[in-house]
């Protein structure tokens, strides 16, 4: 497995109101040399300590202090930094800055980056020892904590107010250490860490009338195991999932839908802000053609122009194809669910959907495929096939998200 590489990480640098601010260019410069690529944000009281024209000059890049920039703004500025960072670190970080984001207030663009960004986020809080010890600090570094923001230091010992305590700001070589500490347990254990993968996962259920519906057998598990896996690995996922019975895996962000119209129009809303889509679902490929506004009695059966009951049915859009065709700097994983001439079937789907892989399962086995704990794939790409043996779904996503997470990292440069 390839290791991922520090030298595409992007950090968005929060500089906050206190005169550790005074150490940031240092930082910045730190940082590019340790291979980061950095955006500095600041905040207003920031500026009071250090210019924007010395972090520009430093970072190479054009520093951000505004909400309300209107160039920056009209491109959306605060949603693409926040996706553009993989860290978030906010240094030196005060207790206001601390205050507003453990309470989730967004008064400035620092604070927006942070409510709207999904990567990882360390603050490396420096304030008066004082400051540091107020209850309400105590309560919002905790709520931070738990919220799963990392908290690097502060240092003990002489303050420049003159006082003697916890608050000062780590070294910018120390917090640069903990940075890259932070890379190497990603290199290790995360290799999908700052990757956006969107699933869908389960079947579609397609009204006939306000009781019955079209839909298959799918139980929503390949595609939940899929998720779960994803974001064990590191990554930031997306499920979006026809009606199953499944509890939504920890910390993945889920969307219910019901039929394939909807799994459509929510798998195109999410896939432009993600970097990879698994297609796992089921879609329903036909609905009818209109849905019956009461229930269809029995009895009509018996009348003579209504024999036999017919169902005019109609094609649903191939929701893989709309994305392949809308978005092709995604990577496109799709599934197929083959009874015959299984892997002629996939890797012609492959290529027609214009997918980087097709993960295909033999559905005519009972054993594996749908509804079942198993699976047994293979796994189809341009430069070859790889065979996953009978497993628990959650062991085939393992395999499958370790197989192309060195391709995945690849293609997004994360
Ligand atoms: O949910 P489980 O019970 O765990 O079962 C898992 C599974 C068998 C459903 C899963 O492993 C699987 O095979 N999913 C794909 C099922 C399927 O619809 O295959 P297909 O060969 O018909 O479709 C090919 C691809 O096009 C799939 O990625 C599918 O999501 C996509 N598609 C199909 C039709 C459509 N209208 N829109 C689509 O996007």
């Amino acid at each position: 497995m390839q290791a991922m590489s520090k030298s595409k990480r992007h950090i968005v640098l929060g500089i906050t109101g206190g005169i550790a601010a005074y150490k940031t260019p240092d930082l910045v410069r730190k940082l590019i040399g340790s291979d980061f690529e950095v955006t500095v944000v600041l905040t207003e009281a920031a500026e009071k300590f250090v210019t924007a024209t010395t972090l520009a000059a430093v970072s190479g890049r054009s520093v951000r202090n505004d909400l309300w920039d209107p160039d920056a703004e009209q491109h959306m500025g605060h949603i693409e930094l926040a996706r553009w960072a993989d860290l978030l670190l906010i240094a030196p970080a005060s207790a206001h800055t601390i205050g507003l984001m453990a309470n989730g207030l967004c008064p400035n663009l620092l604070t927006t980056i942070y409510s709207a960004t999904t990567v990882p986020a360390a603050i490396a809080p420096a304030m008066n020892q004082q400051m540091w010890f107020n209850s309400a600090t105590q309560r919002n570094v905790e709520q931070l904590k738990t919220d799963g923001v990392l908290c690097w230091g502060p240092a003990e010992g002489d303050q420049a107010c003159g006082e003697v305590g916890p608050g000062r700001m780590l070294e910018p070589e120390q917090i640069v250490s903990e940075v890259l500490k932070l890379c190497d347990e990603s290199n290790e254990h995360k290799p999908l860490t700052g990757i956006n993968v969107l699933i869908s996962a389960g079947p579609t259920r397609e009204a006939i009338d306000p009781v019955r519906f079209i839909s298959n057998a799918s139980s929503g598990r390949q595609g939940f195991a899929l998720a779960q896996g994803a974001h064990s690995l590191g990554a930031n996922v997306t499920l979006i999932s026809g009606p199953v019975e499944l509890e939504t895996p920890e910390g993945v962000s889920r969307v219910n839908v019901i039929t394939a119209e909807e799994m459509k129009r929510n798998v195109l809303i999410h896939a432009a802000s993600n970097d990879v889509f698994f297609s796992v679902a089921a879609v329903a490929d036909y609905r009818p053609a209109s849905v019956a506004e009461q229930k269809i009695k029995k009895t009509q059966k018996f009348s003579s122009t209504l024999a036999n009951l017919k169902l005019e049915l109609i094609e649903n859009d191939d929701i893989l194809l709309c994305v392949s065709e809308a978005f092709p700097q995604l990577v496109k994983v799709g599934f197929a669910a083959e009874t015959n001439d299984v892997l002629a079937h996939a890797r012609a789907k492959r290529i027609r959907k214009n997918l980087d892989y097709i993960v295909v399962n033999d559905v005519s086995n009972p054993t594996i495929g749908f509804n079942g704990l198993d699976n047994e794939c293979t796994l189809i790409h341009a430069e070859g096939e790889k065979k996953l043996n009978k497993a628990s779904k959650e062991e085939i996503a393992r395999q499958i998200l370790l197989e192309i997470a060195p391709s995945i990292r690849q293609r997004t440069r994360k």
